[in-house]
């Protein structure tokens, strides 16, 4: 399986929206195996489509220790929210090496397709929901440091651009 490359700011493709899927074909399969496979080499625990510089509502997730437990996520939705709020610390493969605590409900309900074209509905807390959310965000264009504040936001990507430099 051929690992894709992953897309860091300021990629435009990371800042738009993502279409839906209309048909689970062959090559809708075919993507979401690479896109695993290039999860599980970074490693990352989530990618979006996005990610990889494609426009589509498709998201990955594998969030055992074990990394046998992939979930595939076609047209996600966030369907509920929970009140309650959770501060955590978050990273992400297009933003390799930063982190920052961000702020999101601790519970949600997703809608999906799965692979074979049914829908499912999980109920998440925890890793899972937040991994949910952050990847969800991306779909719509969304990094988590648009979570955070322009000037916390602005030390990140500077970081971020000065190691691209050193490793050029
Ligand atoms: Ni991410």
């Amino acid at each position: 399986m051929p690992l894709l490359d992953i897309l860091q700011p300021p990629h435009p493709t990371l800042k738009r929206s993502a279409v839906p899927v209309e048909r689970v074909d062959d090559a809708l399969i075919r993507l979401m195996d690479d896109m695993l496979a290039t999860m599980y080499e970074a490693p990352g625990i989530g990618l979006a489509a996005p990610q990889v510089d494609i426009g589509q509502r498709v998201v990955v997730i594998d969030i055992s220790e074990e990394k046998d437990q992939p979930v595939r996520l076609i047209n996600p939705a966030v369907t509920w929210r929970s009140d309650e709020i959770e501060v955590a610390e978050e990273g992400c493969l297009s933003l390799p090496g930063q982190f920052a605590e961000i702020k999101r409900p601790a519970a949600v309900k997703v809608r999906y397709l799965d692979e074979r074209e049914s829908e499912r509905e999980i109920e998440a807390e925890g890793l899972l929901a937040r991994c949910l959310q952050h990847e969800i965000d991306h779909l719509d264009g969304i990094l988590f440091t648009d979570h955070l504040s322009v000037l916390k936001r602005n030390i990140i990507l500077r970081r971020l651009a000065k190691q691209r430099r050193v490793k050029a």
